[in-house]
């Protein structure tokens, strides 16, 4: 059961995944505050999150940058599902969230 938590960090995937994704956007909420607040970014800044997880920092960089943009890119089917929905509002306007490894990035 630790394995598999463990393998849904990495690589979340089916109900184990949503939930890590879920826990991640709450559980790294204090840290990634922390760290966001640390950077010097103009408000029309491009940002790319890779390993975007379940969004919740795409969501933090997009009131960062009301004039940029902020796009995420993960390889987890259920980290792209949950990252999409929770920036639903600002998909395809000012953000694009895409499936995929860091290795082999869209272009
Ligand atoms: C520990 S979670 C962190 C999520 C988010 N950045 C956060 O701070 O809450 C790592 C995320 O990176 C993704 N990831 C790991 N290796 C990846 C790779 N090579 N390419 C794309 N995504 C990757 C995983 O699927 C997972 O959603």
């Amino acid at each position: 059961m630790i394995k598999k938590f463990l393998r849904n960090c990495r690589k979340p995937q089916g109900w184990m995944g949503r939930f890590t994704v879920k826990g991640m956007n709450f559980g790294h909420a204090v840290i990634s505050e922390w760290g966001l607040s640390r950077l010097e970014i103009s408000n029309d800044a491009r940002v790319l999150d890779i390993g975007c997880g379940g969004g919740a920092n795409i969501e933090r960089l997009l009131r960062m940058c009301p004039a940029g943009r902020v796009d995420g890119i993960d390889y987890s089917e259920e980290s792209v599902a949950i990252s999409r929905k929770k920036n639903s509002s600002a998909i395809g306007k000012h953000c694009d969230i895409r499936l995929g490894p860091v290795s082999s990035l869209p272009t």
